[in-house]
């Protein structure tokens, strides 16, 4: 049964339609310096439950051993409440929460729920119901220990591509999936948020998925909506209380020996920012015993070789590279260009065996299509480049050893295009007496 609602069809399209009126420059806000493949179908996951059923189930990790829970209903009267246990159908424990809500000009969302749920084990399947009632879902916790398997993907969008690659990354299991910016591409159209989360409650209510800012999520509309990051913000929750960050925009959070750094770049990033401050407050505070992998993932790329979107992660580079790389930090993943790149060991443009290993991944499957033209020729710090949609696994193997691997959406679920294995700098003790050289020399 496809809830019928008109409004939920006219408003967009009336909006889209003000848009444009207001603001034409938009309609090619992407500018015309490189071409892309024809845009996929944008799809449309429609409500198929009652109003007082949970949707748009999904989860994400809080601490050490807890799990946040997100749902949405439709009806006002529905409780905040999670009953789990490691049983079907037995749910010795509960959590209560709380919910948030928000209206967008005309649009008013349902009751958005939150609620942490734990101390968990590791690596244990749970099953679990939102509100008292309504279906069962299941969830498996990532181990506390080596080996583990994030799955990382950006600019997803909600397209046929979108299925294509979300059907990829289910035919072999993992236990974190990482989305470095640009999750629903509802561009200010409210119901598409909602669409997005039915899109991808059947995995993110099983794995958690942790997620930071992409220019999408930004939505602000001047006098109408003055407000950036109101939707995501309010559905799209991550631990960044835990991590001692005042903003949902920048976080940081520990699983199996790796500390994963979640940045914004559609908020201040200066060396006054608070951003920054917390950045190296955070950085200060890793223990590379306790997580010898550093791994940060950013939107807007900093290394990039592509025609779209030259330059625009490069005043954030110049702000924040020095930190990164001081850290030695073992990876940063970036999306916002629609195609794959995966480029050597970097700092301040240079190949440096100390710097981190930078990689592009926002093929996802977005409803803008491939950004297809890479610059001639090619840089010798650009070791592979491809416009294809797809995603990629990082499989932590243990304290030295990972291995990363590219799997490109148009082959057979078993191919793997591009693949490294990487050795983290936690145990380089050339970069650590280099780091302690540059120092004393006042060169960083
Ligand atoms: C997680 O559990 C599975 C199955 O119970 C087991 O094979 C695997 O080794 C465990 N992984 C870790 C890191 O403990
Ligand atoms: C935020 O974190 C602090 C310190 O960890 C904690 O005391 C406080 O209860 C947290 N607040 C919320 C709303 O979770
Ligand atoms: C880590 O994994 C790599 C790759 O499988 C292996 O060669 C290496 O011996 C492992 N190191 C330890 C300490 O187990
Ligand atoms: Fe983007």
């Amino acid at each position: 049964m496809v809830k019928c609602n008109m409004s939920l069809v006219v408003i967009p399209f009336l909006l889209h339609i003000l848009w444009f009126l207001m603001f034409p420059h938009t309609i090619q806000s992407q500018g015309n310096a490189f071409s892309r493949q024809p845009t996929s179908q944008f799809i449309f996951t429609p409500h198929s439950l009652s109003d007082s059923d949970p949707e748009q189930v999904h989860i994400s990790l809080v601490g050490k051993d807890h799990m946040r829970v997100s749902w949405i209903t439709e009806e006002k009267d529905t409780e905040s409440i999670v009953e789990y246990g490691t049983k079907e159908g037995e749910y010795s424990k509960k959590s209560i929460g709380d919910h948030t809500s928000y209206n967008y000009f005309l649009y008013k969302s349902g009751k958005i729920h939150h609620v942490v749920i734990g101390p968990l084990n590791p690596n244990t399947t749970y099953f679990y119901r939102c509100g008292g009632s309504g279906p069962e879902f299941s969830l498996k916790t990532p181990p506390s220990k080596l080996p583990i398997d994030f799955v990382v993907v950006g600019d997803l969008g909600q397209t046929e591509w979108t299925k294509s690659t979300l059907k990829h990354i289910d035919s072999k299991d993992y236990d974190v999936f990482l989305l470095p910016g640009d999750l629903s591409y509802a561009d200010s159209h409210q119901p598409f948020w909602d669409s997005y989360g039915r899109l991808v409650e059947p995995y993110a209510s099983r794995r958690p998925w942790m997620v930071t800012e992409g220019n999408h999520e930004i939505e602000t509309i001047p006098i109408i909506q003055p407000h950036a990051f109101k939707s995501y913000n309010a559905r799209w929750i991550m631990p960044y209380n835990e991590s001692g960050s005042t903003s949902n925009l920048y976080y940081s959070f520990e699983v199996a020996s790796s500390h994963i750094i979640m940045l914004g770049s559609y908020t201040d990033f200066d060396a006054q920012s608070k951003q920054y401050k917390w950045l190296q407050y955070d950085l200060l505070n890793i223990d590379r015993n306790i997580t010898p992998w550093v791994i940060v993932l950013l939107h807007a790329p900093w290394y990039n070789t592509n025609e779209a979107h030259q330059g625009e992660g490069e005043s954030m580079r110049q702000a924040m590279e020095e930190l990164l790389y001081e850290a030695r930090v073992d990876m940063v993943f970036a999306g916002h260009v629609h195609a794959y790149e995966r480029f050597t060991q970097i700092y301040d443009n240079k190949h440096d065996s100390c710097g981190p290993l930078y990689i592009t991944i926002g093929d996802g499957g977005n409803r803008e299509g491939l950004a297809l033209k890479f610059k001639q020729p090619q840089s010798p710090l650009s070791m592979y480049r491809e416009s294809s949609f797809g995603h990629g696994r990082l499989r932590i193997v243990n304290e030295t050893h990972a291995h990363w691997s590219w799997h490109r959406n148009n082959d057979a679920d078993a191919f793997v295009a591009d693949n490294v294995w990487m050795n983290s700098l936690s145990n380089s003790k050339e970069c650590w007496e280099t780091l302690k050289q540059q120092v004393s020399h006042g060169e960083l």
